[in-house]
This record gives C-alpha cells, structure tokens and sequence, in this order.
C-alpha cells in the first residue's frame, strides 16, 4: 500500500541528475536523507536532457538506479515528468516549441517553463517520454505518484495558439454575431468582420476589449490544463493507474485552477513566504499563506488532503531580499501546512547545486554538505515530529465558513476600468475578511463560485463583480435554507464575459440583500469616511456605495459627505437566513468585531474557545470524533493562551487546562474527543 495519506510525506525535489559524475554524492544523499527524517523525494522534474539526450533515444538508467536505491532505503518517489525544461536538440529542431510572446518576439533557447502548450510537436514528444516513463516505473512499489511538469504557467502568442484561440471561441460563441455582441465590439468600431482578424490581446495591439481579455485568459488556462491533461493520458497510455499531481502556485495570477480540477488526482502546491521582512509582521503574511492553503485544499472538490510540494528549508535566492527563518520558524511554517490541511511537508531542495541562477537557493544540504548546520538540524527535527504524527495523517479540513474566491472574477475586476484605476484591491479583500477569520480561529474554506455551498452556514462573497451560472440564484437559495451571506460593494455588476448586466444591481440578488446601488464613489488614498456600529467608530476608506433599501434594514450608516445618513451596513432577512451587505471597504478593526459577533449567529464558531493573544490562531483537522486542534503563536515572543476548556496535548498526553504558554513561533497540537 502506498505512504501517500497514511504517513506524512517528508523531503523534496531532488536532483540526482546534477551529479551523474558523482556516485559517492549519491550514496552519501540516501544516507543524509534518512538522518534528515526524509521518506519522499520529487525526481527527474528537469531531467529530460539526460532522458532523451538525442530525439528519440531514450537513457532511463540514472532513474531505475535511484528510484530502486531510494526505495531500498524506504523513500518514495515521486516521479516527474520533465516537461517543465526542454532538451537543447528540440528547441533548435523544432523552433515552434518556444514561445512568441506577447509583443511578437519569438523566445529562444533559455529558461524554462516557456513551451508552446499547444505546439503538436511539443506535446507528440512529451507524450512519446511520459508514456515511456509510465511503462517504465508506474508498476515500481517506490513509486508513489506523478508530478506532471512544474509550476504550469505563463501563455504563447504563436499562430498555432491564436487558431486554438480562434476555435475555443468558436465553440464558447457559436458566431461571430454573438462574439461580437457579448464583446461589445460596437465600441470604438471594433467589430470584427471574420474570424481571422480575432487576435489574442497585445500591448500594441488590441487591448480594450475587455470581453476578449478575459476569454484570452480563459482560453491559456484551459489550454494549459488540457496539456497537463495530455501527459496524464500519456501516462496511462503507459499503463499507470498512480495519482497525477502538479504543483500549483497558490494565488498565481496566471491560471484559474479550477480548470486542473478534473484533471488533477491531488492537490500539490509551492509556498514562499517572505518571512521577517519588516514590511508586515509574520502573522499577517501567515494569514495569506493560510489562505492560499486552504484555497489549494479546495481545488479538489472532496477537499481532500493535499501536498505541500515545495518550502524553502532555509531561504530562497529570488527573493528581493534573502532573510534566514528566525529560530522556530521553519517548524511553525511547516505545520502550518498540516493545520490547513496537506499530508506533507517538502522542500525545494535537497541539496545545492553548484552553478546556474539557482546556486545561492537554500537547500538542506548546503555546499559543504554536512548534517552539522542549523538547516539541517531544523529539517531532521520536522521529520521527527512528523512521525509522530502520522496518527493525524489523512484527517479533514471541514469548516462551515466560506470565502468565494473566484480567479475569472479576479481577471474582470482588476481589468475593468473603474473605480479604482489605481487599485481596485481584490486579492487584499479577500485576504482581509479571511484574515478577520483567522484572527478570530474560525477556519475556512476558500472556493470559487462554481462549487457547492451546501456544506456551510456562512458563505462570504466579496467584491462579486461577475457572476456565472447561477451563482446568484445559488446564493440567494443558500440563504432562503437558512445560511448567513455577506456580501460587499462592487458585487453583481457584469456576466461572465464582463458586459454589464441591465437593470438594477447586484444583478438576481436585489431580493437576497433586499437593496440595489445607485453609484459607487470612489476615495483617493488618505480620503476616508466613517461609519458607527455598535457604539463604535470605523475608518471606510477607498470604496463607498451608495445603497437603496427596499427591505434591507441599516445597521450603520455613513457619517461624512453628502451621503452622510445612508446606509453602509445592511442585513435583510430572506426565507430563514439572511444576507447583509457591507457598502463600503472598512478596515481590519471592523471585519473581526464584524464576523466576531455575526459568525456565531451564523452557527460558526472558532474551532477553540478561550483567550486569546494577537499573532496566534487555532485551525482544526478530525478525523472520526478526533478533532486536533493546532495552536499557532506566529509572534517573535510568548503567548498565553487560555482555553475554555480541557483538552491534551497530542504529543505529549499531558491534559492541557487554564493556561498554556507558547513560545515565540511555537506551535502545539492539541487533542479533543475520544482519547481512547
Ligand atoms: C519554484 C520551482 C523550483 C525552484 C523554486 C525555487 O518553486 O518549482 O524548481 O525554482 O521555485 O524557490
Ligand atoms: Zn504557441
């Protein structure tokens, strides 16, 4: 059977292929490996030089050694497939493998992950490699998943991309008519005449057609999870029945993830904070990486336990500024991922490599190689902890609040022109009511608005400028059930190609939220207005609506400007549950004494009650009637926390009641339920 969900995984990209020359370096790895506490390595990601080092002559012998050498040793492979890097012979051979960029620069050799998704010679040589591999090792007992390519991202402006283009939207619009139509290209005389002069978007060509940005981004997206598609049916065209994975990039701007939802088996993804810079405190960058975790978790839709593929052991090289993790640190970041949800903590890399742009990146092993250093002693102490955890292994993340984050909206919006040119803010939105949650230790899951809503009691919808399907239609019946909807400024305002809907808005949800906007006044930064709720006072600043009840009543009102007296906080009740609406942007002080007071109402509660400090949070895996609950001080000095009530520390068995004392960057894991 395999380690994956039974064991935390333990370890990381690992690169063999740099030290073919060097067998004792080999054999000293599988040593080191075992004192780091590593079970998993990520192989062959950007070895295809050394697979086929002449088109069409395949060498897989460096991998059949390590892969039996590892697994002799009890580490599992996770076995790559090396489309994330072409061999030097193709690009020469085949110019159509490189990308045209947006400008019309066609790219040369260089770099990596910069292929023409849809080049058939691209993907008629990859499919010819994978499914080799599949025959190969799909069948190796140490073999335990596939990694296809790495960090899919980025779009090719070729001719064979703008014809798929052109068929994508052919399929989405029928004709030329309704493109034109839905695209509103009536404006500035854009219409198009044929399908030939559709071309993808350009800076020095068409760009404001906000209807063909949008498809564009679509259309990359898509094309880039049908190629991970394609490798996946390579590799079963070899024989393998393994889970696929890739690994994702949190909140990348470039792809909707959801595409990768039918596609990928399980979830992995990489994660770089840039801890101790100075420029926000550590807890408030945990809570974005909080968020991207539990929105990775969310791309599969059972919510199922995930990997964290890639961590820096120490630091990173690429960063703009390279600072070491503060003592505790690396063992408090790495649980993080265990609290939101992931079945591994990995790194990139193992050990350091001794030329190329990525010399300087921390690894577990540095140049020097010895097991004596910080780094390493703070990656052996993780593997330890991990193996005592593995009762924790394969548990869920089931909260009963959720944030809808959809990336299409995301595109929209920050394309729209209006009214904020200068930042419209979406990402910090989002981030911000799900960091209220954080601070208030009430998890989340993080969904984008296709994805059911039958699990929650709270559904929070910021800035839900475009809406597809029926999502309005979903989110009003949510709350007729009975569940709690929050929405913003901003929502309901176009369909899903960005043309404005007609008639009053948020467009299908006037009734849920029981008003409709009139306009939307826009601040300058140090601009501000306020507002009163509760008999206290908070800052609004940067978005302002002004909002008309039918029935909807106010809960606070604006205190500034001429629309001094309206209402900036609305609830309506509608069927058994209700939906208020937050017209204006407020500040972090409001959102946590906001969902502080309406989460409980909602039937949402912190996994843990008690005291407890600034910078600390709690999140919540179970498993059966265990729920473990981790404590998390994400402050450079002690916390106290006091819980409500007694529970035992999972790894020590001591009961845990009154106080409990963390240390800076400590984490504990707490045990609620059957002990037995
Ligand atoms: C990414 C890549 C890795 C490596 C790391 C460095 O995550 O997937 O190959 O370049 O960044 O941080
Ligand atoms: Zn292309």
């Amino acid at each position: 059977m395999s380690i994956l969900h039974q064991k935390f995984l333990h370890g990381g990209d690992y690169n063999p292929d740099q030290w073919l020359d060097r067998p004792d370096i080999l054999e000293e790895d599988l040593r080191q490996m075992k004192r780091a506490g590593v079970n998993v390595v990520s192989l062959g990601i950007f070895s295809w030089a050394v697979l086929e080092p002449e088109e069409g002559k395949y060498d897989f012998s460096f991998l059949e050694e390590r892969i039996e050498a590892l697994y002799n040793n009890d580490i599992y492979t996770i076995l790559a497939t090396p489309s994330g890097a072409r061999p030097m012979w193709m690009a020469y051979r085949y110019p159509e493998v490189l990308r045209v960029r947006a400008d019309g620069v066609k790219e040369q050799m260089g770099g990596r992950h910069n292929h023409c998704y849809t080049s058939p010679v691209y993907r008629k040589k990859i499919w010819e490699l994978d499914r080799r591999l599949a025959e190969k090792f799909a069948g190796h007992p140490g073999v335990i998943a596939w990694h296809i390519s790495n960090e899919f991202g980025g779009a090719c402006w070729c001719e064979k991309c703008q014809e798929a283009f052109r068929e994508f939207l052919k399929e989405k619009y029928g004709s030329l008519e309704a493109l034109n139509r839905e695209w509103w290209t009536s404006f500035w005389s854009h219409r198009y005449d044929c399908w030939e002069h559709v071309q993808a978007p350009a800076p020095h060509g068409e760009n404001a057609t906000h209807g063909l940005n949008l498809d564009w981004k679509r259309f990359c997206s898509r094309q880039t999870a049908d190629f991970c598609a394609w490798e996946k049916k390579a590799l079963e065209a070899g024989g393998s029945v393994l889970p696929v994975t890739s690994n994702l990039m949190g909140f990348y701007d470039g792809l909707n993830y959801t595409d990768f939802r039918d596609v990928l088996d399980l979830v992995s993804w990489d994660n770089y904070p840039e801890w101790h810079s100075g420029e926000k405190s550590d807890a408030a960058l945990a809570v974005e990486t909080a968020c991207a975790a539990d929105y990775m978790r969310c791309i599969h839709g059972d919510r199922a336990p995930f990997l964290l593929m890639e961590s820096t052991p120490s630091v990173t090289n690429w960063q703009r500024i390279s600072r070491l993790k503060r003592p505790g640190m690396h063992m408090l970041s790495s649980l993080q991922a265990l609290a939101h949800g992931a079945d591994s903590v990995q790194y990139f890399q193992w050990r350091k490599g001794r030329g190329g742009s990525e010399k300087f990146h921390g690894a577990v092993l540095d140049h020097d190689a010895t097991t004596d250093t910080r780094v390493f002693r703070d990656v052996a102490q993780v593997g330890r902890r991990l193996e005592g955890l593995e009762e924790i292994c394969g548990s869920m993340v089931r909260p009963k609040a959720v944030i809808l984050f959809d990336q299409e909206n995301r595109w929209a919006l920050e394309d729209s022109f209006g009214p904020r040119v200068s930042g419209i803010h979406y990402m910090e939105t989002i981030q911000a009511h799900y960091g209220a949650l954080w601070r208030l230790g009430i998890p989340a899951d993080v969904i984008d608005s296709g994805s059911s809503l039958e699990e929650y009691r709270l559904v929070i919808a910021p800035m839900l400028y475009l809406l597809k399907g029926d999502i309005a239609e979903r989110l009003s019946h949510f709350v007729e059930q009975g569940g709690t909807l929050i929405g913003t400024y901003q929502t309901g305002l176009v369909n899903e190609n960005d043309l404005c809907f007609e008639g009053r808005v948020p467009h299908d949800m006037t009734a849920v939220f029981g008003l409709h906007r009139e306009e939307i006044d826009s601040l300058w930064d140090g601009q501000s207005n306020h507002t009163c709720w509760n008999g206290k006072e908070y800052k609004l600043t940067e978005l302002c609506e002004r909002v008309y009840l039918s029935t909807a009543s106010a809960l606070a009102v604006y205190q500034e400007d001429f629309y001094a007296g309206e209402p900036v906080l609305t609830v309506n009740s509608y069927g058994r549950g209700r939906a208020y609406y937050m017209a204006a942007r407020a500040g972090m002080d409001f959102l946590q004494d906001f969902y502080g007071k309406t989460a409980p109402q909602a039937g949402v509660l912190p996994c843990l009650k008690g005291v407890f400090p600034e910078g600390v949070t709690v999140t919540m895996r179970t498993k059966g009637d265990r729920e473990y609950l981790f404590v998390q001080n994400w402050n450079p000095g002690d916390a106290v926390v006091i819980p409500e009530e007694e529970l035992t520390d999972f790894e020590t068995g001591e009961p845990v009641e009154g106080q409990m004392w963390l240390a800076g960057y400590e984490v504990r894991i707490l045990v609620r339920g059957n002990c037995g």
